[in-house]
């Protein structure tokens, strides 16, 4: 079975970090075969919600609104990379998520979440779990949590952490159960 997934990635600050664990999330995703669209909120800026996209007339959404629905619509499943601000998540990415509903529904999640600190944002994974349930794209259950982020990658998402490399493997194949699963189950429904 082919997959495409949508991998969302929440800061705008100047000095991001997390930028370096969604591209490797991204880098070990394609070398699945897997494609994938990547959605960088500085690429796609969206203002701060006022309407949904699905309160727009078909084909007025904004154009940004317009391409993100698009990905979605199309992927299988989504990944989240979110860092931990003051133990949730960013308000760009919950501002991104927020704007869609339907697009998302049936389809697994999967939680990649990284701080700058030691415990690699889970305080925001568990937080961002019960959003994710909420909006539809259930989540896995493994999460990969990624610790000092700007030390353990490169600016390109380059690592060498054996660790990190070890945990994305079985993330991955767990993630891609799910995707068969519910894919197949979607398939059911045409
Ligand atoms: C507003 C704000 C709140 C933060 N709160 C936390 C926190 O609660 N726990 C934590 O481990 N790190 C926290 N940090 C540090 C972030 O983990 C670190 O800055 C990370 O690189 C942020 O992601 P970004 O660089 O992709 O924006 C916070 C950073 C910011 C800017």
């Amino acid at each position: 079975m082919s997959y495409t997934v949508t991998i969302f990635y929440g800061s705008i600050r100047a000095n991001r970090a997390g930028i370096r664990a969604a591209y490797y999330i991204q880098s070990k995703i394609e070398e699945r075969q897997i494609k994938v669209n990547f959605i960088d909120p500085l690429d796609y800026p969206l203002p701060f919600l006022d309407k949904m996209y699905k309160e727009y007339e078909a084909g007025s959404a904004p154009e940004n609104m317009q391409k993100i629905a698009d990905f979605l619509v199309a992927s299988d499943g989504f990944v989240i990379v979110t860092g931990e601000y003051n133990h949730s998540i960013p308000p760009v990415l919950k501002n991104l998520l927020d704007h869609y509903q339907s697009e998302y529904f049936y389809k697994p999640s999967a939680i990649v979440s990284y701080s700058a600190g030691a415990f690699g944002g889970v305080r925001s994974a568990v937080h961002l779990r019960s959003i994710l349930a909420e909006l539809g794209m259930p989540s896995i259950p493994r999460t990969l949590p990624i610790p000092k982020v700007s030390i353990n990658f490169n600016e390109s998402g380059i690592t060498d952490n054996q660790s990190i490399l070890k945990s994305t493997n079985k993330f991955l194949d767990e993630f891609e159960w799910y995707l068969e699963a519910l894919k197949t189950q979607r398939l059911k429904q045409v």
